[in-house]
């Protein structure tokens, strides 16, 4: 079982973000099985981190990319970023402190991450960069 199943909507038809994305929910679902598994908690640290660093890197991939296709709410967008990724250290921070499961509550701002931030915030900049034939 998933944590979460990649969608037709999460796909913002920009190759390269899409491809992260799908990475991201990969990553998500590793942890989610593992937890499952009852896997030690060094191996779901490991997973947890694996996450980590995918959506540091993913961040600042996305913030390039809207950097390159000018688009105006960068900043703010950038913002949103800094502070999911507060969260999520927040959440591994608990994790740490705790016997190796892996708390609802981190699961639930996983998935709605996803959901919420990728169909409405990471939109916006694929609705920007989309071909003038395109939507808005
Ligand atoms: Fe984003
Ligand atoms: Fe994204």
């Amino acid at each position: 079982m998933s944590l979460l199943q990649w969608k037709d909507q999460f796909a913002l038809g920009v190759a390269s973000m899409d491809k992260e994305h799908r990475d991201l929910v990969d990553a998500m679902n590793r942890v989610f099985e593992l937890d499952q598994q009852q896997a030690g908690k060094q191996t779901v640290d490991g997973a947890i981190q694996r996450l980590m660093q995918l959506t540091v890197k993913h961040f600042q991939d996305e913030e390039r990319h809207m950097e390159a296709i000018g688009f105006p709410d960068l900043q703010r967008h950038a913002r949103i970023h800094a502070d999911m990724l507060r969260q999520v250290g927040e959440h591994y921070a608990a994790f740490q402190k705790g016997d190796g499961r892996v708390a609802k509550s981190f699961f639930d701002f996983l998935v709605h991450w996803l959901a919420a931030h990728i169909c409405h915030i990471d939109r916006k900049y694929a609705d920007h960069g989309a071909p003038v034939a395109g939507k808005k």
